[in-house]
């Protein structure tokens, strides 16, 4: 096994646009492991008005999969998180000091708008990490003004983690996105790269997404974004 740090997923069944069963579920786990990933992190979408299952019935669903998982594959390492859309949700669990983080620790994973940037986002980012946690932004190729400007990328990647998704890196999709995902891990932007699965579909896209990692920036690469970063990420470092 290859040891790699999955930090961003939708495998749990029934919560949001990931897997829609139990079966599902454990196809997608299986898969994520055949690929390399050894600890993969759970992240059912929470957004105000379309995901909001309450965190405590997310932690059953997670509790009831990590069962099953640890009699079959015990070799693998599940963690709960959560992908915050960035609303009035999460700016006041933050302001009670509980946005749900990975594995209960000091980083959260978070999305915006693709079509358009928060006001004060780096500014209150800024205020999170004194705050003592870590922000990481999910696919940062799919926000246009992050595709128009990389200097925007730039100054976010700062104050946040920016993971892009692998399925950009290997070709598929908007071409923007795969243009922008590129670019940031070429130029050393991006400090990790993640599945974002949502369907068992899904897997084909995410092994070539490392493989195009391979064959363009050779296997350190490999390690560091799929690795070494994901662990310091979730320990609370910036990478
Ligand atoms: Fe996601």
């Amino acid at each position: 096994m290859a040891h790699y740090v999955d930090l961003h997923s939708h495998f749990l069944p029934g919560l949001d646009d990931g897997a829609d069963s139990l079966a599902t579920c454990f196809s997608m786990v299986r898969t994520l492991v055949e690929i390399g990933f050894s600890d993969l992190c759970a992240t059912p979408h929470q957004f105000a008005g379309r995901f909001e299952t309450p965190l405590d019935q997310v932690r059953l669903v997670f509790d009831q999969v990590s069962r099953e998982i640890a009699s079959e594959l015990p070799e693998v390492r599940l963690l709960l998180g959560a992908e915050n859309y960035w609303d009035d949700v999460l700016a006041n669990r933050l302001r009670q000091g509980e946005p749900p983080c990975y594995d209960g620790g000091k980083a959260f994973l978070f999305e915006i708008s693709p079509a358009v940037m928060p006001p004060r986002l780096a500014a209150t980012l800024f205020d999170i990490r004194v705050s003592g946690r870590l922000p990481v932004l999910a696919h940062p190729e799919r926000y246009v003004a992050v595709q128009r400007d990389p200097a925007v990328a730039e100054s976010l990647g700062r104050q946040a983690a920016l993971l892009v998704d692998l399925a950009a890196l290997s070709g598929n999709g908007d071409r923007a996105e795969v243009k922008t995902a590129r670019r940031l891990v070429e130029e050393g932007v991006a400090h990790a790269a993640a599945s974002d699965m949502h369907q068992l579909e899904d897997g084909a896209a995410i092994a070539s997404g490392l493989v195009w990692i391979e064959k363009r920036l050779g296997a350190n690469a490999v390690r560091q974004l799929l690795n070494e970063n994901p662990r310091r990420i979730l320990v609370g470092q910036l990478p």
